[in-house]
């Protein structure tokens, strides 16, 4: 299995334990939304303002799809793309997919102060995390193995993905 797909709710380290396995392992770190930023020219919040939610659901399946062919690196992906099982098949298919899981509390406390995160720009976005958490956990828990990150460091998080990687290649 050459890649390592990191996948979980918005603001449950993706991109921090990204990072820290990726220095761990020497491996390269993709992360799908800034391709899409960068492919598109344009935020994300951008995205979803100019051309809505379905539209970059599209964008996103296909930078997947392009990501999933790339080999020995690490792909973070965005909080949404285990929504379509055609995403999750496609980064499975050369890969080892991670699912980093985190508590409503934590995810507001990480993500209050973004100004990236659209689906969370609204009156009451602790309803809102609530909501899309329970919503989600059935896609979360079916797309890899399932990597609680409470009271962890991305460090730890890391080194515990390491040696479930390195047990599995
Ligand atoms: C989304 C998560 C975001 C980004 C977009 C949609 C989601 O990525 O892809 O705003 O549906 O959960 P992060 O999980 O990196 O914040």
């Amino acid at each position: 299995m050459a890649n390592i797909v990191l996948t979980g709710f918005m603001g449950a380290g993706k991109s921090s334990v990204g990072r820290e396995l990726s220095r761990l392992l020497g491996m390269k770190l993709i992360d799908a939304d800034e391709e899409i930023e960068r492919s598109q020219n344009m935020a994300i919040s951008e995205i979803f303002r100019l051309f809505g939610e379905e539209r970059f659901r599209e964008i996103e399946t296909e930078m997947l799809r392009k990501l999933a062919k790339e080999d020995r690196v690490i792909i973070s992906t965005g909080g949404g793309a285990v929504l379509r099982e055609e995403n999750m098949e496609a980064l499975r298919k050369n890969g080892t997919v991670f699912c980093l899981v985190a508590s409503a509390e934590t995810v507001y406390a990480r993500t209050k102060q973004s100004d990236n995160r659209p689906l969370l720009k609204v009156d009451d976005p602790m309803s809102r995390i609530r909501e899309l958490l329970s919503a989600r956990m059935p896609f979360y828990e079916k797309a890899g193995t399932m990597i609680d990150t409470e009271q962890k460091t991305p460090q730890q998080v890391a080194e515990e993905i390491a040696r479930v990687f390195r047990c599995g290649t």
